[in-house]
């Protein structure tokens, strides 16, 4: 038996940009998609995948997700009060017992590895998630326990991956990696123009990190972007631990861009149990309309 993951990091420090105005006074992992918000999403998925301890790395104008996953006795009360077991519910089990939150403010803007590194003291000396929420990934069993599942096989670091379009490259970490040797990646790039790209082989967020991880990224300089890059990171730690990139099983929706954020919605509403039935046909009269 390997080391259970407990760890998970989610850094949500980022201002969404490509959001606003939405995202001027609201997180952008805090957009729902039908009537949970992304970051909720990212939480249960950890937490299917064994996380106890949830560590958010915030900035500025973030407070709502710490909101989210603390308790709210007011409206527990008033919802109580009406009778509305459902929607009690639905707000009163969001972070399970024994999970824990944790959050650490990343001072400056310098990037996912700065993010990942500034988790550092939270999540010690064992391997650990990062989760980014931007990615909306359904899948049963979800990705991080099919990571998970792997890192059982042959430990190490595991690192999602999916193929984009070759045009696409300069969007993602681009990995290069050996079919002979489980998977191992043995190269990563960090958004490469096409015709630099090793692969089309991209990174999509989900990692199971090696804790030498954070000796790497203390010593990272800025990289693409100005940024402290997980990329580079994980480049440096090639050459002394074996990282494997694993093809997950199950759909993933960039809710980072407007598209992808539409296209998530429109299946989660699709498959909501509640709305489902309406929303396809609501959709085929659109459709039809045309
Ligand atoms: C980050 C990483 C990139 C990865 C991507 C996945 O980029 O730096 O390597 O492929 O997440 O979503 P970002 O999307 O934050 O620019």
């Amino acid at each position: 038996m390997r080391n259970k993951i407990r760890s998970a990091v989610f850094p949500v420090a980022g201002r969404g940009t490509r959001f606003l105005p939405a995202t001027k006074a609201s997180p952008k992992e805090m957009l729902p998609i039908v009537d949970k918000p992304l970051i909720q999403y990212a939480v249960e998925e950890a937490v299917d995948a064994g996380a106890t301890k949830l560590i958010f790395v915030t900035g500025s104008s973030k407070r709502a997700i710490e909101d989210h996953f603390d308790s709210d006795p007011a409206l527990e009360k008033s919802l109580a009060d009406a009778g509305k077991d459902e929607l009690l519910a639905s707000i009163r089990d969001i972070v399970p017992t024994g999970v824990s939150c944790i959050y650490i403010r990343q001072g400056e803007p310098l990037g996912l590895g700065h993010a990942v590194l500034c988790a550092r003291p939270a999540v010690g000396d064992e391997p650990f998630y990062v989760h980014l929420a931007d990615d909306l990934i359904s899948g049963d069993p979800s990705c991080l326990s099919q990571m998970a599942a792997e890192y059982e096989r042959h430990g190490g670091s595991v690192i999602a991956v999916e193929n984009v379009p070759p045009e696409d490259t300069s969007s993602y970490g681009i990995v290069a990696i050996d079919e002979s040797n489980e998977n191992r990646i043995t190269q990563i790039v960090e958004k490469p123009d096409p015709e630099d790209a090793p692969s089309s082989l991209a990174v999509v967020g989900r990692y199971l990190l090696a804790p030498e991880i954070f000796d790497k990224l203390a010593t990272t300089g800025r990289g693409a972007g100005g940024e402290i890059q997980l990329t580079d990171a994980i480049s440096d730690l090639l050459a002394d631990k074996p990282v494997h990139a694993y093809s997950f099983d199950g759909v993933r929706y960039d809710c980072g861009n407007k598209l992808g954020y539409m296209k998530a919605s429109i299946a989660y509403g699709l498959a909501h149990p509640g709305i489902g039935e309406a929303l396809r046909a609501h959709l085929e009269d659109l459709i039809c309309e045309k």
